[in-house]
């Protein structure tokens, strides 16, 4: 008997209410825009409000696919994310909560920098491999924060993917070969007292393409497709431009010519929302999954990188009728949403992040979005929801 297929289902994304120009921070900062556009492949950037966090942008993606779906059968939430708003609850609770899933599940987060959504997909399949019939959702949701006037400041953003792991999927399904890469590095961490990300930005590239190649070869030694046998590529896209880097490497690495068209596409939803971290690769996925060209039958190679450092180089496969189930339509609204912000007001929003738990206070509903960071209260955080 052959083993049923098991991959992506389903696959929706949400980002922050505002969005900042990066033409506006170039002029602000006296930089050069090409630096931004060209040298970094970046256009905007996602920043959140007073009301929005992890939890509301993963509760919003999630929202989509259990509108189409239901809740029934879904036994296991995986939440992967780097920007935890606890030391011990699992942001998934909350979406939980806030989405009325089945008491009857487990919930759990999931972290290690912007990898942690591939571990969760990956430990999805695994669990529908054990109970066919059962369903995964696994959330990847983050803010991408570093400090104002740093290197690292172009590069931030905001955003989540959220997708359902089944048996028999209707858009992707993964391939068991994969490839795996740890290495020690101190390219990139947040200590436990800052809400902002320290960096080592030269060394982080140079960890992410030795990453990369390092999983490359685990992945063929692994019984992984050849170059040749993968059409269409996406990445880990801290920036746009990482994903060229690591496009050049590779090719460098295997003696070949790799054309731009294999991974091009991928970049388009993550020059206008900045680094979303754990979420960074699965918007790359949409992006190829909702271009013009028919991918039907063609297998995508993905790498995922998240600092520190953890690599893993998998392929899926796109399935047939999968047009039928994309949102391109839903994802442009949802960009064309964001409200524009000027850099004194993004600064603002910057600063407001800072809020600890040592008082309650009330934070009012404004952004778009269905769901609200409303405050603390008693220490502990408070969520509002439009619709349940
Ligand atoms: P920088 O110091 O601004 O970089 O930092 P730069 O001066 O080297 O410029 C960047 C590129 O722009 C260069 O091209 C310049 O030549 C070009 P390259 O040498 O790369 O080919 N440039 C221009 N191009 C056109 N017109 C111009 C112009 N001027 C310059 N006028 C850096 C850049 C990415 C290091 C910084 O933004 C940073 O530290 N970012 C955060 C770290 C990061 O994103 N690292 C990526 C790999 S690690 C990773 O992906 C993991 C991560 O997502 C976290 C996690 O896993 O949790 C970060």
């Amino acid at each position: 008997m052959t083993a049923p297929l098991i991959g992506i289902h389903d696959l929706a994304v949400a980002t922050a209410g505002h969005v900042l120009e990066l033409d506006d921070l170039a002029a602000a900062t006296g930089v050069d825009p090409g630096k931004f556009h060209i040298g970094l492949g970046q256009d905007q950037m996602s920043v959140p409000g007073p009301d929005e966090d992890i939890v509301t942008m993963g509760a919003t993606a999630a929202r989509r696919i259990i509108d189409r779906h239901g809740v029934e059968g879904i036994r296991t939430v995986f939440f992967a994310t780097e920007s935890g708003v606890d030391q011990s609850k699992s942001a998934g609770v909350w979406v939980h909560d806030l989405l009325g899933l089945p008491s009857t599940s487990r919930v759990i987060e999931l972290k290690q920098a912007c990898y942690s959504a591939t571990a969760a997909l990956q430990a999805a399949a695994g669990l529908v491999a054990r109970e066919p019939g059962s369903k995964v959702l696994v959330i990847a949701s983050d803010v991408a924060r570093y400090e104002l006037d740093s290197a690292a400041e172009p590069t931030q953003g905001a955003g989540a993917v959220a997708m359902l792991v089944t048996a028999d999927p209707a858009l992707l399904s993964i391939e068991p070969a994969t490839g795996l890469h740890t290495a020690h590095v101190d390219d990139f961490w947040r200590p436990n007292d800052s809400v902002t990300a320290v960096v080592d930005g030269k060394l982080s590239i140079d960890a992410y393409l030795d990453g990369f190649v390092g999983a490359w070869d685990d992945y063929r030694a692994h019984g992984g497709a050849d170059i040749d046998e993968i059409d269409v590529f996406t990445h880990h896209q801290p920036f746009t431009r990482m994903a060229a880097k690591a496009h050049r490497r590779l090719a460098e690495h295997l003696g070949t010519e790799l054309s731009e068209d294999r991974y091009l596409r991928s970049t388009l939803y993550n020059r206008r929302i900045g680094n979303s971290y754990t979420a960074s690769l699965y918007f790359g996925l949409a992006a190829l999954l909702d271009g013009d060209d028919d991918l039907t039958g063609k297998r995508v190679g993905m790498f995922s990188y998240g600092s520190g450092s953890v690599s893993e180089f998998f392929a899926g496969v796109v399935q047939s009728g999968y047009r039928e189930h994309t949102r391109a339509d839903e994802t442009a609204e949802l960009l064309a949403a964001r409200t524009r912000v000027d850099v004194p007001a993004y600064r603002a929003l910057h600063a407001a992040a800072h809020l600890g738990s040592r008082q309650d206070v009330t934070v009012p509903a404004q952004s778009p979005w269905p769901y609200h960071f409303a405050g603390v209260r008693g220490r502990a955080r408070q969520y509002s929801a439009d619709r349940t």
